[in-house]
């Protein structure tokens, strides 16, 4: 059951609720605000409460006050926000995120949210309304697909109000909401996506939600077999591909929300649903995890969703070769070499260096566009978590202005990005002595000479950034919004980055 958000003006403290929800800085020193006039309409209480020292506003700190009919609500939630000096706009998704998880553990399935009086951190009411629903409905997630029976246990928070006092305020409020709802959905589905099995999710399957997508208005779907493939020459994808019995599936989806003429921004993301390694087999442990080899594929296919939703005045194009990486019978074997459908040809070292592979024939397939920007987004190597851990993806490219870009952006939203240097020294390492190029490079740099290989099927003078999220596709504890396991990490960063390219051109 999927969690309404509704937006209304009105006064806090005359809201009938469950709960009323309001959020308060470590170190305001007054009573402000819609604390202030909770505080009058309960005569007090709330000056007593924060007083007492029992609620100091640490972030994600959250405490309860029953009402007794002073006002209409059940009950008063305080949360934290911290000390203001250091507050983001991530400490209001973080505490609603908090907040909204308290609610369904104690069944309390509605709740009312105050818009505070002013942006947080210096943003716009927009943005912080956003960010309180994105909080909300990404700190709501669960995935209970195959348990129904805790299905049926939880008790889902049904519907979240956000109340503001200024009728002049409204419009902002409700752009935000419907923003973050749609953004939070979109990165909902990936983590929906990643979390299904290898067995459940195909390529067919991701390709038959491509076509779900595609029946909105504006988007064309195109799916190509392997048969197809072959005779496009996908040499380099179908190499990855051939291990497996499951039929491979290359997806491509056009959404126009511009003139024809104007020049795509194309989005490429790796969809390997399930990576064994291939001939070069993974050891056992934490095998499982491979099921969400396809994050980068999901990406792509939910920001095409989102910005349909959204009604982007832009064209973008998402690519998305799916396909499982198996150590069959046929499979590709080290030593071999495939002929990509740039015409290059690819020494395969280590068949377990598969995305690069499909994103290969991935990018040139997107050079047939003439792009405006290509981002390709993937879960491309195990050295990213080396280099950042688990709190950055990695990004690297070969234009600057759309680097910096993403790193502001991904500041901004709460999804950061780091760059890596693409120096031509890196290109050295992956040489081959017996084909145009080979599909490892040893020991050092592995994000580096990954996104090196990439650059070889990008052509001069498009702008391109690369983006690896395996350090971050995957949560290892639950974070405030964000579960265990599949994070859906890198959609919120596409949407915004498209958003941000519309609102400011380069
Ligand atoms: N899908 C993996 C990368 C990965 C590792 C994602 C851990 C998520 C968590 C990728 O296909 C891979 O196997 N990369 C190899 C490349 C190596 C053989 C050059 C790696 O990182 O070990
Ligand atoms: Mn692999
Ligand atoms: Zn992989």
């Amino acid at each position: 059951m999927p969690t309404t958000i509704k937006v209304k003006k009105g006064l806090i403290e005359e809201e009938r609720a469950e709960a009323i929800v309001v959020a308060r800085y470590e170190d305001d020193a007054k009573l402000e605000g819609s604390i202030a006039h909770l505080n009058r309409a309960t005569r007090g209480r709330l000056r007593t409460h924060i007083g007492s020292g029992e609620f100091q506003g640490k972030l994600n700190q959250v405490s309860i006050l029953h009402m007794n009919g002073e006002i209409q609500a059940k009950r008063i939630v305080l949360v934290g926000l911290g000390k203001k000096p250091a507050a983001r706009l991530d400490s209001i998704r973080q505490a609603m995120g908090t907040v909204s998880k308290t609610m369904r553990s104690l069944e309390i399935t509605s709740c009312t949210l105050a818009i505070p009086d002013r942006g947080i951190a210096g943003t716009t009411l927009e943005a912080t309304s956003q960010a309180m629903t994105e909080g909300c409905l990404l700190g709501l997630y669960q995935f209970l697909h195959y348990q129904p029976s805790r299905a049926k246990e939880t008790k889902p928070v049904r519907a979240i109000t956000l109340v503001t006092r200024d009728e002049k305020t409204l419009t902002m409020v409700r752009a935000g909401a419907q923003r973050g709802h749609i953004v939070a959905e979109a990165a909902n589905s990936v983590r929906d996506l990643c979390n299904h099995p290898s067995n459940v999710l195909t390529p067919s399957a991701l390709a038959a939600e491509a076509k779900t997508i595609a029946k909105a208005r504006g988007i064309q779907c195109t799916i190509l077999d392997r048969a197809k493939a072959r005779k496009l020459g996908m040499g380099a994808y179908l190499g990855v591909a051939q291990g497996s019995y499951e039929p491979p599936q290359f997806i491509v989806l056009e959404y126009s929300g511009a003139p024809k003429k104007t020049r795509p921004i194309v989005l490429v993301g790796k969809a390997v649903t399930f990576d064994t390694g291939g001939i070069s087999i993974k050891p056992a442990d934490k095998m499982e995890r491979m099921k969400a080899d396809m994050t980068g594929g999901a990406i792509v296919l939910q920001t095409i969703r989102a910005i349909a939703n959204l009604k982007l005045p832009i064209n973008v194009v998402g690519i998305v070769p799916a396909t499982e990486n198996m150590p069959g019978g046929q499979a590709t074997k080290p030593g071999d070499i495939l002929t990509s459908l740039s015409g290059k040809t690819i020494e395969v070292l280590n068949t377990d260096a598969e995305g690069r592979l499909i994103l290969a024939d991935g990018l040139a397939y997107a050079m047939r566009y003439k792009p405006a920007a290509v981002i390709d987004i993937a879960t491309l190597t195990g050295a990213v978590f080396v280099a950042l851990g688990s709190h950055a993806i990695g990004v690297l490219g070969n234009n600057d202005a759309l680097i910096d870009r993403v790193k502001r952006v991904g500041e901004a939203i709460g999804e950061r990005a780091w760059q890596l240097p693409l120096w031509d020294e890196y290109k050295e390492q992956i040489k081959s002595d017996v084909a145009d190029v080979q599909n490892t490079g040893g020991r050092g740099g592995g994000t580096i000479t990954a996104a090196a290989f990439l650059s070889h099927f990008v052509d001069d003078g498009y702008p391109w950034v690369h983006l690896d999220i395996a350090g971050t596709d995957w949560g290892e504890s639950a974070r405030p919004y964000i579960p265990k396991g599949p994070t859906g990490i890198g959609a919120r960063l596409v949407i915004e980055l498209l958003l941000d390219l519309v609102s400011t051109p380069s």
